[in-house]
């Protein structure tokens, strides 16, 4: 099993990464848990594949188990679920001795921890992700929030699970889209920190040979997020690299309301696209574009800039609640594997466009 200890001052947490780790999950949580009282946070789609799995091995350590399940996708990170979700949560008499596992993708993990962050001033949880993007980066950091008609993300804070459970087995089950939209995040590490992760995932003929290596990468990945959350827990320096495509990535999700690309389809194109554009001013070590856009090509995932109305374009940007202000920061490629925070002033997004 690999295990990644996150250093924080006050939420000091590990990270634990196995394959059929789920199966097992009641021994891993007994370890760390003493209580009985456990309250899982799920969708649909989680529940009909892995509810059972997860309950019979809870159960089978006597724990007392509640399962809360909520619509799959985006619309459930919403005020309306989460009101959902604590009347669950206080039907089943949850206290602050007890705990939540958030058990599914970005969604879940988003909410559960909202829920957990904020019913009776916070109750312990831990997060147990099912998707590749979920299992590499938004379930670790402690980042959790919901939405509101305004935007994404808007009601949140920094709450840091007690532990992360991370099962590659369950990606079998996931769409291949989702697997795509994951792996633009996987390659954002290559490109941001490790030169060598990227070499490493140009050498894969095949998903299935890339799955054999899955919990060295997702380890990988994982590692570079610790390093960037342990600097800059609140979001304010070196975890910003972690925004590397991310900038036109929102512009593109948000033009098209979230319908047209997912997270990870936007961001692939946002990494070639500010890369291209920072080559040709001479900030980027030339040609580090075109392997950027090689291995979109290769994972399957697009790099080409859609049609958008360019004044458009910069009001979704102006409108992304990271960057408020006269400046903002975009991430810049210095060459693949070395990144670093570029601060312009907002008009000059458009060099970039
Ligand atoms: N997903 C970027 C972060 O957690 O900071």
């Amino acid at each position: 099993m690999y295990e990644i200890d996150i250093h924080l001052l006050e939420n000091p947490y590990s990270i634990f990464i196995k394959k059929g780790l789920l199966n097992h999950i009641g021994d891993e949580i007994k370890k760390i848990y003493s209580n009985e009282k456990i309250a899982i946070i799920t969708d649909k789609n989680v529940e009909n594949l892995y509810g059972k799995n997860i309950i019979d091995s809870l159960k089978e350590k006597d724990f007392d188990v509640k399962l809360i399940v909520v619509e799959p996708g985006e619309q459930s990170k919403s005020i309306d679920t989460l009101k959902k979700v604590y009347e669950e949560l206080l039907a089943f008499e949850i206290t602050r001795g007890d705990l939540i596992i958030a058990f599914g993708g970005g969604v879940v993990g988003d909410l559960g921890g909202f829920a957990a962050a904020t019913l009776l001033r916070g109750i312990p949880f831990i997060q147990i992700p099912t998707s590749l993007l979920a299992q590499i980066d938004s379930s670790v950091g402690g980042k959790v929030a919901i939405n509101l008609d305004q935007g994404k993300n808007l009601v949140g804070n920094f709450y840091h699970p007690k532990a992360v459970f991370i099962d590659p087995d369950l990606l079998k089950t996931l769409h291949p889209r989702f697997f795509k939209d994951g792996m633009a995040e996987v390659i954002k590490y290559g490109c941001i920190k490790d030169s060598g992760l990227f070499e490493q995932l140009k050498k894969y003929p095949s998903k299935e040979a890339l799955m054999k290596e899955i919990e060295q990468i997702i380890y990988k990945c994982c590692s570079i997020k610790k390093e960037a959350v342990e600097k800059d827990e609140k979001d304010l320096g070196e975890r910003m690299l972690l925004n590397f495509g991310h900038t036109l990535g929102h512009a593109i999700e948000q033009y098209y309301q979230y319908k047209k690309y997912t997270h990870g389809e936007a961001v692939a194109i946002g990494m070639y696209h500010i890369t291209q554009k920072s080559e040709a001013i001479g900030i980027t070590k030339q040609g580090s574009s075109n392997l950027i856009k090689e291995i979109l090509i290769q994972y399957g995932l697009s790099y080409s800039f859609p049609e958008m109305n360019k004044s458009e374009n910069i009001e979704a940007i102006g409108l992304d609640k990271k960057n408020k202000g006269t400046h903002m920061n975009i991430v810049l490629l210095e060459e693949i594997g070395k990144s670093f925070i570029k601060k312009i002033q907002r008009e000059e997004i458009t060099q970039y466009l």
